[in-house]
């Protein structure tokens, strides 16, 4: 390594330099979308669920977009369905379909429904597969039973390596995943009240002082109780629930690390010019 160093320096720093600059200038998933008016249905309702600034922050995403002929029953679900129906469908790492001819073996995904700290049994994960027989390239859930029909149709827009739009023949169905969706939500942002088990004090403090034991009556590692689960948006931004696939995640903070650190990099190579 030491023996290297000199000639290797400069193009580590120019990849970092293109890397960060790449996951700095954002994309728009549904202006990317809405270029391609077979999805308008799919951009449509990722709009009304409110996801597209979800999915523009990720930085690096592939969005698994259902063709408007195959939305089937999607579109007439309650908007919190289709929001948590449409985050299984936004993989956190970049696929095209070069990069998925060369999986060879079953390959496990995580999903941007992860993040909402409910997911259970893989539901926060794909399993993709092959099927040489018919040589198409197969979604599904991981949770044990799923069905392994959905089949890759296309490409509908890639922006290496930040952004890649495939086509799937129709929605992924996510054993569970309505019924926790189903769950009444909850009318304000006090988050549930009923717990007195710690009982900090005797007057009528709000709940959101931070005590370390806040989390405490409320096992977050399996069913989460439903009242807090759905709605609020993302309280737990990275999910306790550790999996055998959670490789993924840190890779897109990296990247946004990356990002914000771009400047520095600037000046960093800038003065390493200056010194060569
Ligand atoms: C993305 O595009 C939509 C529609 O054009 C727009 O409303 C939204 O503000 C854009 N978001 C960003 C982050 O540019
Ligand atoms: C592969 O596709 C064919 C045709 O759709 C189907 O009959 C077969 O069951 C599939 N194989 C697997 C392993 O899913
Ligand atoms: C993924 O799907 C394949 C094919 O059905 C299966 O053999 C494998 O066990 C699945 N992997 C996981 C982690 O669910």
């Amino acid at each position: 390594m030491g023996a290297s160093k000199n000639s290797t320096s400069p193009i580590f720093l120019f990849f970092l330099l293109l890397v960060s600059s790449a996951a700095t200038s954002a994309f728009n998933v549904t202006n990317v979308l809405e270029k391609d008016s077979r999805f308008s249905t799919f951009n449509d309702l990722l709009l009304k669920a409110n996801l597209v600034g979800d999915i523009n922050r990720e930085g690096v995403v592939t969005v698994l977009a259902i063709p408007n002929d195959n939305i089937g029953d999607l579109a007439g679900k309650p908007t919190d369905v289709i929001k948590t129906i449409l985050k299984t469908h936004v993989v956190l790492d970049y696929y095209d379909i070069l990069k998925l001819r060369t999986l060879n073996k079953p390959t496990i995904m995580t999903n941007l429904f992860q993040k909402s700290g409910v997911a259970t049994y893989g539901q926060g994960f794909l399993n993709v597969t092959k099927n040489g027989t018919v040589d198409q390239t197969i979604f599904a859930s991981s949770v044990k039973g799923a069905p392994h029909d959905v089949h890759l149709l296309g490409t509908v827009a890639a922006i290496p390596p930040k952004l890649s739009v495939l086509s799937v023949s129709h929605n992924i169905m996510t054993p569970g995943i309505e019924a926790i969706t189903f769950a009444p939500p909850p009318p304000a942002k006090a988050p549930a009240p009923a717990h007195k088990a710690a009982a900090p004090s005797p007057d009528n403090r709000e709940p959101d002082a931070p005590s370390p034991s806040d989390d405490a009556p409320s096992p977050s590692d399996d069913a989460t109780p439903p009242s807090e689960a759905p709605t609020a948006d993302a309280p737990k931004p990275e999910s306790p629930v550790a999996d055998a696939a959670d490789a993924d995640a840190p890779k897109g903070a990296s990247f946004k690390h990356l990002a914000s650190s771009s400047l520095g990099l600037v000046l960093v190579l800038a003065s390493f010019l200056a010194a060569y």
